[in-house]
């Protein structure tokens, strides 16, 4: 009895040696490939590079992955999965997400020179990164080191990604689920300063948004062009700029028009506009649409902790092969 009591408590020792291990194994490091996959980060960015001439528009579709992967069960890739039970059905993605044709080219062009070692996760975190700093934006140093999820999560995409429709509340609180702060929902929003959205997206401002009028934090000027775009009853496929500006430049503009009433989005001009709220996010956007040297500093900052969000690591999940399913 006492042999085994004691045999139970050396076992137990050494299981919390082996969590504690664990634990700090997990910690993603930017060497994390250097050795077994030294090109990885140039061969990233000179496919980003190669996308992003195509078509300038890949870069924002591609910074949204990361950031929609990441909601969602952590950054584990778990966006890529096809399947009719995949996230790229659920509401926020369908029609909507794109990019994975270049990431299928950007991984198997790693797997032909790293292969079966470089995490589709990982992929989406450094396609981020390049595809901020292609556009003008900063750059960063990319922890690295997750691995690739085994489920993907539809219903998860649902509930966990902010909708354009939102509350600030909501949005402070969806953020706040995954461990992330209202100053990170002010300078990630700032992604909105590239890309376009459909009409679908915003179009419930333009005609009856509150007792028969438009929402009247929306400027007049633009008002009418976003009317004239998408006019009543019709397909809310078609799609405009956020940052009517530098559309395709990753700059500060994104927070000088939402202080002129020029946010596209209700979810982007509530940050300024709305006063349901006691939260930082109204001074922080005057902030940074004064400040861009702010914004890109907290932009990063932000950018790396979403990158944290609950990263498999250690032999949790595994390195996929295809980026669009599990290894069999
Ligand atoms: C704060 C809550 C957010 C909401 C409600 C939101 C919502 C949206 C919506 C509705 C669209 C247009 C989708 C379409 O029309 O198909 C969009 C596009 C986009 N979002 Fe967000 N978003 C949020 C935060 C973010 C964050 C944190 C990032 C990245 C840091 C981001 C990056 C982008 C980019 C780059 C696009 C353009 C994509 C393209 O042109 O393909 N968004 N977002
Ligand atoms: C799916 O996502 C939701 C919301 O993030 C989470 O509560 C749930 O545990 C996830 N389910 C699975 C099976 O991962
Ligand atoms: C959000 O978190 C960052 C650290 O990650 C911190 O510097 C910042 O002050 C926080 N913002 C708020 C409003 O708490
Ligand atoms: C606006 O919408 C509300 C409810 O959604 C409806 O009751 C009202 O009749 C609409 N007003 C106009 C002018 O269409
Ligand atoms: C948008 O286009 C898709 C196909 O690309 C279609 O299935 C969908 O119904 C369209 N949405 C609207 C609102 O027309
Ligand atoms: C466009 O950007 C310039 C700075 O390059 C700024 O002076 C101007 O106010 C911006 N216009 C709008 C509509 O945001
Ligand atoms: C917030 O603004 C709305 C109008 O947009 C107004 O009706 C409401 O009273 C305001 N609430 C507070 C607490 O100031
Ligand atoms: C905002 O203020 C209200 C009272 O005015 C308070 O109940 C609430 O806790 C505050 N929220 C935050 C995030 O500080």
């Amino acid at each position: 009895m006492r042999r085994s009591s004691c045999s139970s408590s050396t076992l137990f020792f050494a299981v919390t040696l082996l969590t504690l291990s664990v634990v700090v194994s997990s910690q993603l490091t930017a060497n994390f490939y250097s050795t077994t996959c030294p090109n990885l980060l140039q061969i990233v960015r000179r496919e980003v590079q190669r996308a992003i001439m195509t078509e300038m528009r890949m870069a924002a579709s591609l910074l949204r992955l990361h950031f929609h992967d990441c909601f969602v069960n952590g950054c584990d890739a778990s966006i890529l999965l096809d399947g009719s039970d995949g996230e790229k059905f659920a509401a926020p993605n369908l029609n909507s997400a794109r990019g994975f044709e270049v990431i299928d080219s950007i991984k198997s062009a790693v797997e032909s020179q790293c292969s079966g070692v470089v995490s589709c996760a990982d992929i989406l975190a450094l396609v981020a990164r390049d595809s901020v700093l292609l556009s003008g934006g900063i750059s960063w140093r990319v922890p690295l080191g997750r691995r690739d999820g085994l489920v993907a999560n539809q219903t998860g995409a649902n509930v966990a990604l902010p909708a354009p429709f939102d509350a600030l509340n909501t949005i402070i609180a969806k953020f706040a689920a995954v461990g992330l702060n209202s100053t990170d929902v002010v300078s990630l929003s700032g992604g909105h300063t590239i890309g376009q959205a459909r009409c679908a997206t915003f179009s419930n401002r333009l005609f009856n948004f509150s007792n028969g009028a438009p929402d009247s934090t929306l400027e007049s000027s633009m008002l009418a062009d976003l009317q004239n775009l998408c006019p009543q009853n019709s397909d809310g496929n078609k799609t405009t700029a956020f940052d009517r500006n530098s559309t395709d430049l990753f700059d500060n503009h994104y927070f000088q028009n939402l202080i002129n009433n020029k946010g596209l989005l209700s979810s982007d001009q509530i940050l300024y506009s709305s006063n349901e709220s006691n939260s930082t996010t109204r001074s922080l956007v005057e902030s940074y649409s004064t400040n861009q040297k702010l914004f890109f500093s907290d932009f990063a900052n932000s950018m790396i902790k979403m990158g944290n969000i609950s990263p498999l690591t250690g032999s949790s999940g595994e390195i996929r092969r295809n980026c669009r399913a599990i290894n069999t």
